[in-house]
Parts: structure tokens; sequence; C-alpha cells
């Protein structure tokens, strides 16, 4: 009898370990692959983040399926595509930059034995996805080896970027440019020479889940508002996760942004942006940067190891934008709201800045929290679990935790942008040309004032250069070319260029 219980027992036991195994170990951050064996139906618009407020984002699926397999080029499909299809691609390797200007498209990447379809620049090509309508879904792809941008929406509203692998893919990972209401959410990127996860322009963005490592910025939020970055794992990057304002670009604020329980660990990875771009200044060694940004909560992460600083709070003028004179972006971070993190072994060994500030308290070790420039109303609960530097005149928080913030995307989808003729210069360069260039200080590409005196009364000579850019400078690197443009949007956005005045 009692052998029996034992056997009995040990059977329970192993299975609940088996099980255990099955549900409990199932790696919260890499890129899963069940699309691959599910029928569409039940999947394809499923709400992975398990979150109710996503509903804007969910949709019936209505049209057809186009297959795409090894040898094919995506792009075949989405030239027949209509509005409403998904475009399902089987494993293999394509070469090729997929371009979307149709709304409603759907891309479905299937992994069969760990096989990925896998979109590889060969260091050839620009970019891998480039879309700019609206409803557009991406997952399951590997895309690896790029010049620009993995997945790179340009003014495309309601968008789903999920559950692909990036590596390798240039200056950007996964890079919304000028985009509302949208989820990234369960993507795996290393090896970006500047930002993974860039949201830029953007409002109403969630990003949950993502694993971001070996990049010099992990994930950034410039110029957007009302931005969710939730549950990702940041580490060994330069810097963990950021939110700034850039000054020159056309959407001057950064507010109303949650950071919150993050993995933000060993941050320390040698900087390796291009010359000149504003992430080239960031020190290795920083868990999470705060530039001029307002009404940014950072709450319940994990941030430790990050040699420099666990958090840095910083205006223009010590941030290293002082170069700006945009009048219409506030220099300084207001209303920063510090809750309850978990920091520890931060700022073991800091630049010299940070070192000389930390000698006045008679440390050379930097500190959990580095507040320098101005601001105010900001606040910090519990401010003595850390070590900090010039947070004198934060206050008590009015808030202890933000669980009433179940998800920062809106309740219903964002209208299409109509673009009219009238503004469709304006739309190009905000959703294309903004991601590069400012208006008068250097991102990746030159600032646009000096362009104006170049190009003066010559748009055509800037047609010219978009359809095939030169490299012309040593100090820069070389502009991708914009000829997949229509021609009535290459009109528009060199003409627009040449008026701009801020
Ligand atoms: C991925 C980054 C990137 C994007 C996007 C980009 N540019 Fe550029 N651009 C650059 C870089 C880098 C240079 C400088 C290249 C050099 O000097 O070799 C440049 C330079 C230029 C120049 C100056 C050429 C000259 O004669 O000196 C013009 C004009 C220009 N870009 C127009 C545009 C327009 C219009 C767009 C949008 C449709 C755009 N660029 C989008 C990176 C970019």
């Amino acid at each position: 009898m009692g052998n029996n219980k034992t056997t009995l027992n040990k059977i329970i036991y192993t299975t609940l370990i088996l099980l255990l195994g099955f549900f409990g170990g199932y790696k919260i951050f890499s890129p899963k692959s069940t699309i691959a064996t599910m029928p569409v139906k039940n999947t394809l618009f499923r709400n992975v983040s398990g979150n109710d407020s996503i509903s804007s984002l969910t949709k019936e699926f209505t049209g057809k399926i186009l297959e795409v397999k090894d040898g094919d080029l995506i792009m075949d499909a989405v030239k027949k595509a209509k509005p409403g299809d998904l475009i399902r691609v089987y494993p293999g390797t394509y070469s090729e930059t997929v371009y979307v200007d149709k709304d409603d498209i759907t891309f479905q990447g299937i992994i069969e034995n760990g096989n990925w379809p896998t979109l590889d620049g060969k260091k050839e090509l620009n970019d891998a996805f480039l879309y700019s309508g609206n409803g557009i879904q991406i997952e399951g792809f590997k895309i690896i080896k790029y010049k620009g941008n993995g997945i790179m929406g340009q003014a495309g509203n309601n968008f789903v970027i999920r559950n692909n692998w990036v590596i390798d893919t240039g200056v950007y990972g996964i890079f919304p440019q000028y985009g509302k209401n949208g989820l990234i959410e369960y993507n795996v990127l290393s090896e970006i020479e500047d930002a993974a996860i860039y949201v830029g322009m953007c409002d109403n963005i969630d990003v949950l889940h993502n694993e971001v490592f070996d990049n010099v910025a992990g994930i950034e939020i410039e110029n957007s508002r009302h931005c969710l970055v939730e549950n990702n794992s940041a580490y060994n990057n330069t810097g963990g996760i950021l939110a700034f304002i850039t000054p020159g670009l056309p959407i001057k604020t950064t507010y109303d942004v949650i950071i919150r329980n993050n993995f933000i660990r060993d941050n320390n990875h040698k900087n390796f942006g291009a010359p000149g771009s504003i992430v080239s200044g960031i020190p290795a060694g920083t868990g999470i940067l705060v530039m001029a940004a307002d009404d940014v909560i950072i709450e319940n992460n994990i941030i430790s190891g990050n040699k420099n600083v666990g958090i840095v709070i910083t205006d223009f003028e010590n941030g290293g934008a002082k170069a700006s004179n945009d009048p219409e972006s506030d220099p300084n971070p207001d209303n920063i709201v510090i809750l309850d993190n978990l920091m520890v072994n931060n700022g073991y060994d800091p630049i010299d800045e940070v070192k000389a500030a930390m000698l006045t308290k008679l440390t050379t070790k930097g500190p959990d929290i580095f507040a320098i420039g101005k601001g105010t109303g900001s606040t910090i609960l519990n401010r003595d679990k850390y070590v900090t530097f010039g947070l004198n005149d934060f206050g008590e928080p009015k808030i202890t935790d933000t669980r009433d913030v179940k998800s920062l995307l809106l309740d219903r989808p964002a209208e299409s942008r109509n673009i009219s003729k009238k503004r469709l210069g304006e739309y190009t360069y905000f959703g294309v040309c903004s991601g590069c260039h400012a208006y008068d200080i250097r991102l990746i590409g030159l600032p646009v004032n000096v362009i104006q005196m170049i190009y003066k009364d010559n748009p055509e000579g800037i047609i010219k250069y978009m359809n095939k850019p030169k490299n012309l400078r040593e100090d820069y690197p070389e502009m991708p070319p914009q000829d997949y443009l229509s021609e009535d949007a290459k009109i528009a956005v060199a003409e627009y260029m040449l008026t701009l005045t801020k």
C-alpha cells in the first residue's frame, strides 16, 4: 500500500512538474511562436497582452489570405492585397524592402520548427518594413542586417507590432514615427546603433513585454505623449529606457509617460552611436534618462548594475541639447514622479561629471537617482531608500501607484489620417524626413536650415537628391534613398522643407 501511495504521489508530482515546466517555464520575453500552429480566426487579432483596453486595435478578420513562400517576394503580395487582407509569410529568406501604403494589411510570419520567415537586408538594403497605411499589423518575423530600420511607421495609425525578432538593422529597430494608437509587444531587439524601439512623435502607444539588449538605446520615447512602457527587459544597452524631447522637430513635447514594472539592468555597453547623433552623447551605464519631458511616472522597476546612474533627470542645458534655440520646446523636466522602485548597485563607476558632483557628498560613486538642471513640481516616494543627488526640491507625490491605468491606448481607433494634397508635404516631412532631420540641430542627417541654404529656390534639386543620395560629408552617414515615395509626395515634401521656419 505504502509503496503504491508513493508511486502515485510520484506520478502526481512528476505530472505537476511537467505541467509547471510547460506553463511556468514559458519565457516571458522570447518572441512567441504560437501563431504558427493555430488557425487564423482565433489568433490573428487576439489580445495577447491580456489587456482589456486594447479593443481599439482588435478587429474581425474579413479579408483574403495571400500566401508567400520561400522564393516569392512579399512585395508581390502587397501589390495584390486589398484592405482587410492577411499576408501570410512562410519560413525562408526574403531580401527585400516591404513598403505598404494601403490600410488594414496584416503580415503574419509563420514559424515552423524554429524556422522563421527572415528578412535579410544583407547590409545592402535600408529598410525591412516601411508602412504609411493605417491598421497595419506585423508579427512573427525575424529581421536582420538592414542599414536603416527594421520596421518603420511613417504616419500610420492603429498599428500592432508583435513577436518580431530584430537584429542589427542599422539605425532603428522598431520605429513608428508620427503614429497614433499603437501596440509594440513581445519583440526582441539587439545590436541597433541608435534606439532599438523608438517611439517618435507619437500618441497613445503601449510598449509591453519587449526584450532589448546590446543596443545604444533600448527604448526611447521621444516627442511623444501618452505612452506606457511596461514589463520590458532592457539590459546591456548604453542607456536602458529614455523619455525625452529632441528640439527642432515638428512635435515639440513629451509628456504623460509611465515607465512601470521593467527590468533595467547592467546597461553599460560602450556607446557605438553615430558620431553627432543625440544618443551618441549618452554615457554608458545609464538606466533611465529623462530629458525635458514632463509628467513622467517611474514606478516599480528593478534598476540595477547601471554603472553611471540608475535614473538621470536633466534639462536640455545639462543633457547636451544646448545647441537648440527652439523656443517652442520647454527645456525643463517638470512633474516627474518617482514612485517605489527597486534600485541596487547603480553608480559603481560614474562619468567624471557625476563623480565631481558626488564629491560634494564625499563619495566618488554615482547615485541611484541624479537630477540636474531646472524643472519644477517633481516628487519622489520614500527617497531615503536611494542614493540621490539634486533632489532637494522634490516633494511628496500625490499618488502611490498607477494601478488604475491599464493602458494608454485609445478606447476607439484613431481616425485615419486624411491627407489632403495641401498637407501632403507636411505629412511626408513629419512621417519620413524628421526621423533624421531637425530644423536647426544635427540628428542623423543635416539640419534643415543648412539644407535650405544649399537648395534655396531649388526643390527639384532636393527631389534629385532624395531619389539618388550621395554621401557628401565624411562625418555623416549616407542618406537612404527616398525614391519609394509618390511623385506628388516628393514635390510636396521638397517644397515643404524649404519653407520650414522652426
Ligand atoms: C535615415 C535618415 C534620413 C532620412 C529618413 C532622411 N534623410 Fe536626408 N539626409 C540624411 C543624411 C545622413 C544626410 C547627409 C548626407 C551626407 O552629407 O552625405 C542627409 C542630407 C539631406 C539633404 C542634403 C543634400 C546635400 O546636397 O547636402 C537633403 C536635401 C535631404 N537630406 C532631404 C531629405 C528629405 C526630403 C527627406 C524625407 C523625404 C530626408 N532627407 C530623409 C539622412 C536622412
